[in-house]
């Protein structure tokens, strides 16, 4: 029995059902100011466009289905998904729009807010949004970041030392998925390796296989798996975060040590604790589920790239050369030193830009509103697609070429480059996903060459993009780690 079809038939049976249901009360959400909706069509009625869209993350070929729909229709287009008449709109005028409208809001139809819990950053609005982003903030932006460098050099070195030096084959996708979990786990829970951090490393494969499902919460459903996932990841949150306030009030734990730490330890203007302990479990929850995959689909694409392109490869490998010029043998990278490491940055964006690990999200409209003359009325969802613009001649010319000189310049249109999306729903990991990637590479080029195992150049979405068989590759080795 292939779980995904009965998966899907059920979420169109719900679907039918609560139209139905809508319809009985009069409602029906579609029908806004009249005649000005985008054009296009919302397809068999309540079927829609669903089966293409599921299809079609399945075999990656989302990007393909969305601009099949923008050459058909023009940047502003309708179409149903996932029983909800949805507004497509394309290009940077159209990503600025969603991305600080402020009556559009994250959605309840997607799954991943719904799998992180009620107080995680991706399912609040308002004031309680701005609170918590604020909360992360004061973590994830560069004033603490920048104490955290060392520590995150010592465990690249670490990873590289145990599963890349002496090997002639390593499967990239799954070292970078290791790294990385290791990195963001340290930084949320503090630095023990443990069987609690282990736990919650197998939740983690749970909470993502649901996170493009349709959203239907029964016992065989990928969504259900995800929400139980998430559920158990939560439990043993709550433990650790137990633990630390305890060490925190014995004096033993200060409140730079670990997200969870810092988090415990801020207060509002009456002295509470700023937020709640449910608000702390959820966001160190999706802290780690934003981190984990996004970063290390990143790393995995610039090592392919960089396995064929040997003048990018060069380049990288002189930039790196010159900050070790000025440094003691195996003496740990700084701040500093990362500001240095401009080519490897732009070849990070371009990488993005070619790859983006998040192709793109929705909202819902809370309020009628109106784009390029046309209206989208309440409870319509809309879409945003970063590969659009990421492959907009007009914007970057010779939109297939790898070219991270495109990045020299400031000058490309708002919003054109959304990788990160922008606006107050923007990343807030951009500064630890600079890091980590930095202080990666500057160990990686310096320290091995290598060659793809399969020149196959191809990947699917699960829901980061995860290369073929995880990108084997040939390795060589620089005389010994330096
Ligand atoms: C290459 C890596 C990453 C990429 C490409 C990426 C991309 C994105 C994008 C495009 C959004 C906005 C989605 C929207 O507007 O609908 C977003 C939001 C978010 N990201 Fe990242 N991300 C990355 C790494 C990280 C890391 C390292 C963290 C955690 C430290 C993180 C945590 C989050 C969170 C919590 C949100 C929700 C923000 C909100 O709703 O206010 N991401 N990310």
């Amino acid at each position: 029995m292939d779980y995904y079809w009965v998966t899907l038939l059920v979420a169109l049976l719900v679907a039918i059902g609560t139209h139905l249901v809508r319809r009985g009360r009069g409602g029906g959400g579609g029908g806004g100011r009249g005649g000005c909706v985008p054009p296009g069509s919302l397809g068999v009625p309540l079927i829609g466009h669903t089966l293409g869209f599921v299809r079609s993350m399945r075999a990656n070929r989302v990007d393909q289905f969305f601009r099949d729909r923008i050459n058909c229709y023009g940047a502003v287009s309708k179409l149903s998904l996932l029983g909800k008449p949805t507004a497509l709109l394309a290009g940077p005028a159209a990503n600025k729009f969603v991305f600080f409208n402020r009556s559009l809001v994250l959605g309840r139809a997607a799954s991943l807010p719904h799998i992180l819990g009620e107080r995680s950053l991706l399912a609040v609005h308002g004031d309680d949004h701005r609170r918590i982003c604020g909360a992360l903030m004061d973590f994830l932006g560069p004033e603490m970041l920048r104490m955290y460098v060392g520590r995150i050099d010592a465990q690249v070195r670490q990873h590289l030392e145990e599963s890349w030096a002496g090997r002639t084959a390593v499967t990239v996708h799954p070292l970078m998925k290791r790294l990385t979990f290791d990195i963001i786990t340290a930084l949320v829970l503090g630095s023990e390796k443990s069987a609690v951090r282990d736990a919650l490393d197998r939740d983690l494969v749970n909470i993502f296989e649901g996170a493009m499902a349709v959203p239907v919460n029964l016992p065989f459903t990928a969504y259900r798996r995800s929400i139980l996932g998430s559920r158990r990841a939560r439990l043993i949150l709550q433990g650790i975060m137990r633990e630390k306030k305890t060490r925190l009030q014995e004096g033993k734990a200060s409140p730079n040590d670990d997200l969870l730490s810092r988090l415990l330890s801020m207060t509002d203007e009456h002295g509470q604790q700023l937020l709640s302990n449910e608000e702390i479990v959820d966001n160190a929850l999706a802290t780690v589920v934003g981190a984990h995959g996004s970063l290390a689909a990143l790393m995995t694409f610039i090592v392919r790239q960089l396995a064929d392109d040997p003048a990018t490869l060069a380049a990288m490998v002189e930039e790196h050369e010159e900050i070790v010029k000025n440094k003691a043998p195996g003496e740990a990278l700084v701040w500093d030193d990362l500001s240095k490491m401009t080519f490897t940055w732009r070849v990070a964006q371009e990488t993005l830009r070619l790859v983006p690990p998040v192709f793109g999200s929705s909202r819902i409209a809370l309020d009628d509103i109106e784009y390029k003359g046309y209206c989208i009325p309440k409870g319509w969802q809309v879409f945003w697609v970063a590969d659009v613009t990421h492959r907009d001649p007009g914007i970057f010319p010779d939109p297939a070429k790898f070219d991270p000189s495109r990045f020299n310049t400031r000058s490309m249109p708002a919003c054109s480059f959304a990788a990160f999306g922008a606006g107050p729903r923007m990343c807030p990991g951009i500064d630890l996903v600079r890091i980590e990637t930095l202080v990666t590479m500057h160990h990686l080029v310096r320290n091995f060459t290598w060659n793809l195992a399969s020149k196959r150049n191809t990947f699917v979405r699960d829901p980061f993009p995860s290369p073929l068989h995880g990108l084997p590759i040939q390795l060589r080795q620089a005389a010994r780690l330096c």
